[in-house]
C-alpha cells in the first residue's frame, strides 16, 4: 500500500484576491467544483487494479485544520493523520515529519509526497505512472515525474535525464536535479532537450528518504525527529512539538536532498500538469471559449478576446467591453484587474499591500 502524504502549507499569493493567507488557493475551488485540495486527495484514494491507497497523512498549519477536516470529510476520504506544523518551515521538515511518523506504523512504508495545489486531470495516467515508479522505489530509489517543459521557467525543478526520455517506459536514473535555475540556465536546459520539470511529486520508501536526510540534510534529522516523538494528540490532530520544530531550518526536499541524492529515478508523465502559479494558469486550465474568454461567477464578456472576468463576490457584477488579454477577479472586498501577461507580478502587489499594512 501506499501512504499519500498532501503537503498543505503554502499561501498562493500569485492568486490573490482570491487566494488569502487565511485561505490559500488550494482550499478554493479554482477550476470546476472540488478544491484542489480535494482534488488531490481524491486522486490518491482508493484502491485501482495497479494501486491501493492507505489513508492520507496531511501535513498542514493549525489555521487550516478545520479546512482540511472539513473538506475531506466533504469528499468522504477520512485522514489518516494530520500533522500540525506549529510554523511553515518549507517542504523539508514537513517530509521528513510524515516519513518519521509513517516508519513507526510501518517500517516499509511507500509515500507518495504530493503538493495539494495542482491540477492533474487524468486521474488513470497519473496513478499508471506512480505504478511505474513502484519498481524502482524496490531498488532503494528516490522517484520523481518529470513533465515535458514547454517554456523556461524559472520557478521549477529541472530533471537531467542521460538520454531523450521514453514517453512509455520504465522509471530512469536521473543524472542531476537542478532545483529552480536562473533564466539562462533554464533556456539552455528547455534547448538541449533531454532535460524535464519536476512536477513536484515524490515517490519513496520512508527509509530511504529519512537515509537521505541523514546523508544529505543531517541538521534536520535530531530537531524534527525529537518534534515528531514529542508530538501531542490532540482532537484527532498531531501537533508537533514546537520547541523542537523551532530548530529545524526552513528548507525545500528539492534543495536539502533531490539535488545532492544520488538515487534518483523519474517517471516521465505525458498527462496534463499544471501548478496553477497564477491567474493566467486558471485561465488556461478553465478552457477558455473560441476567442479565449473564461467566465466564472456573476460575469459578462463583450467583444473580448483571452480575457478572464471572475466574480467570487456575492455582490458584484463583473462586465468587460472589447478587452484584449485582460484578466479581472472580484471578491466583496478587492478587485484585481491587470494584464494577463503579467499575473506573476500579482505576487508583489500583494507584497506592497502587506507593506502599507
Ligand atoms: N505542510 C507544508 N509546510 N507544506 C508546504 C510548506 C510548509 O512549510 N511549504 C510549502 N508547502 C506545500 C505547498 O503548499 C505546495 O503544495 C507544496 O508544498 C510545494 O511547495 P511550493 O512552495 O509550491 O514549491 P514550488 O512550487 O516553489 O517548487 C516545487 O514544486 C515545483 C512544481 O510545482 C519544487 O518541487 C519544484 O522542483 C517543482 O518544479
Ligand atoms: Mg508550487
Amino acid at each position: 500500500r501506499i501512504v499519500p502524504v498532501l503537503l498543505c502549507g503554502g499561501s498562493g499569493t500569485r492568486l490573490w484576491p482570491l487566494s488569502r493567507k487565511s485561505y490559500p488557493k488550494q482550499f478554493v475551488p479554482l477550476v470546476g467544483e472540488e478544491t484542489l485540495f480535494q482534488a488531490s486527495a481524491r486522486r490518491l484514494s482508493g484502491r485501482t487494479d495497479v494501486l491501493d491507497f492507505a489513508a492520507p497523512v496531511v501535513v498542514t498549519h493549525s489555521d487550516f485544520r478545520f479546512i482540511v477536516t472539513e473538506q475531506l470529510q466533504g469528499i468522504g476520504i477520512d485522514p489518516g493523520a494530520i500533522l500540525i506544523e506549529p510554523e511553515g518551515r518549507n517542504t523539508a521538515p514537513a517530509v521528513l515529519a510524515a516519513a518519521l511518523h509513517a516508519v513507526r506504523e510501518d517500517p516499509e512504508a511507500v509515500l507518495l509526497v504530493a503538493p495539494s495545489d495542482h491540477v492533474v486531470p487524468e486521474t488513470e495516467t497519473f496513478q499508471a505512472a506512480v505504478a511505474k515508479g513502484l519498481t524502482a522505489v524496490e531498488e532503494g530509489e528516490l522517484v520523481t515525474f518529470g513533465i515535458r517543459p514547454t517554456r523556461p521557467e524559472t520557478g521549477y525543478g529541472y530533471l537531467e535525464l542521460t538520454g531523450e526520455p521514453d514517453w512509455e517506459g520504465e522509471p530512469v536514473k536521473l543524472s542531476r536535479f537542478v532545483e529552480k535555475p536562473d533564466a539562462e540556465t533554464a533556456d539552455r536546459m528547455v534547448e538541449a532537450g533531454h532535460y524535464l520539470w519536476n512536477a513536484g511529486i515524490f515517490l519513496f520508501a520512508a527509509k530511504d528518504i529519512i537515509a537521505g536526510f541523514d546523508t544529505h540534510c543531517p541538521d534536520l534529522v535530531a530537531p524534527v525527529t525529537r518534534s515528531v516523538d514529542a508530538a501531542n494528540p490532540d482532537l484527532g490532530f498531531l501537533r508537533l512539538d514546537p520547541e523542537a520544530w523551532s530548530e529545524a531550518g526552513s528548507i525545500s526536499i528539492d534543495y536539502a536532498v533531490m539535488e545532492k541524492a544520488p538515487n534518483l529515478s523519474v517517471v516521465p508523465f505525458a498527462g496534463g500538469w499544471s501548478d496553477l502559479g497564477g491567474w493566467d494558469a486558471v485561465w488556461r486550465e478553465a478552457g477558455p471559449d473560441e476567442n479565449g474568454v473564461v467566465l466564472s461567477g456573476e460575469a459578462t464578456a463583450i467583444d473580448c478576446n483571452n480575457t478572464l472576468l471572475r466574480s467570487d463576490s456575492d455582490r458584484l457584477e463583473v462586465v468587460g467591453i472589447g478587452l484584449d488579454n485582460i484578466m479581472a477577479v472580484a471578491m466583496n472586498d478587492a478587485v484585481l484587474v491587470a494584464d494577463m501577461t503579467r499575473a506573476q507580478e500579482v505576487k508583489q502587489a500583494v507584497d506592497a499591500l502587506k507593506a502599507k499594512g
